[in-house]
């Protein structure tokens, strides 16, 4: 049976009773969906999942994103990356998963990012103790503490979001050798506008849907009031009380809610010491649908 036991703290939970490797119930799922909403970050301990099964799970959620031109992935499936430093014959074999400032993965698109699901291979432990960690802050119980006037006044307003800001970020990397956004690129993921306030389509209840990452503006204010504002809301959001940290261990699943949450991977780790994670990234392009959400909650 899927039991759901919350960590106590202001987001996570961990879950156990059910075998991912499988095709789970449709009353396991709606149990997990509802959780999601409520805690934002799953934990489903000793799963074990690999790359097929990790996919399959995570198309039950939307459409998984696959990145173009990105080499890191899963023989024959795109759609898993994966995350490591580990070397085989000097060539890494995953794309590095730290080093980005907090964000919330894709409100640069169109159709936002819902959730990530990651599979727990190798996990750098140092002094007996886990590193390389993720970090979260809860968008949604920040949302709740907004006071009523500010709440009013973001009531109707829209940011824009770029990948561009987010590109300059990791050229200013030491060593990076990124060169700027070509014109191409640009009209290829042009910016784009999401409410300030957006209500979280499983628990119908408001998120702040800013981000320090890709955010770049309040639209329809005056410059310097608009970043005022925006730099109200990403202090908010960002203070000690709503964050949270999951500390890994191998065969963890960690399924997380990027609708109703920042995050940000600790790179604490050295080159040594060992990382590698699968990883499926769904897109929200069925979960602002109410039909799905009343189809997949209704067991
Ligand atoms: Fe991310």
């Amino acid at each position: 049976m899927l039991t759901v036991t919350p960590t106590g703290q202001i987001l996570g939970a961990t879950i156990t009773g059910v075998d991912l490797k499988t095709d789970i119930a449709k009353a396991d799922f709606a149990g997990i969906l509802r959780a999601l909403g409520e805690y934002g970050v799953l934990r489903f301990p000793g799963q074990h999942v690999d790359a097929a099964s990790l996919k399959r799970f995570s198309e039950r959620f939307g459409q998984i994103q696959v990145l173009k031109g990105v080499k890191h992935h899963e023989p024959g499936m795109p759609e898993v990356t994966v995350l490591s430093n580990v070397k085989v014959n000097g060539e890494p074999i995953g794309a590095p998963d730290a080093g980005q400032s907090w964000h919330t993965d894709m409100t640069y698109s169109q159709t936002k990012g819902f959730v990530n699901i990651l599979s727990a291979f190798m996990v750098p432990m140092r002094d007996g103790k886990p590193v390389g960690s993720t970090e979260f802050t809860n968008t949604q119980a920040a949302a709740a503490d907004l006071p009523a006037d500010i709440a009013k006044r973001l009531t109707g307003l829209t940011a824009t979001h770029d990948i561009e800001m987010f590109w300059e970020y990791m050229r200013r990397e030491k060593g990076s050798k990124r060169p700027p956004m070509s014109a191409e690129m640009r009209a290829q993921r042009p910016p784009v506008h999401h409410p300030v306030l957006m209500k979280h389509p499983i628990t119908g209840r408001n998120v702040i849907y800013v981000n320090p990452g890709f955010t770049t503006r309040i639209d329809g204010l005056p410059e310097a009031e608009g970043a005022e504002l925006l730099k109200y809301l990403l202090d908010h959001v960002f203070q000690e009380k709503y964050r949270y940290v999951h500390e890994w261990a191998v065969g963890d699943l960690l399924l997380w809610d990027n609708l109703g949450s920042w995050h940000f991977a600790r790179p604490d780790y050295g080159p040594d010491e060992l990382r590698l994670m699968k990883r499926c990234q769904v897109m929200a392009d069925r979960i602002f649908d109410p039909a799905f959400v009343q189809e997949a909650l209704a067991a």
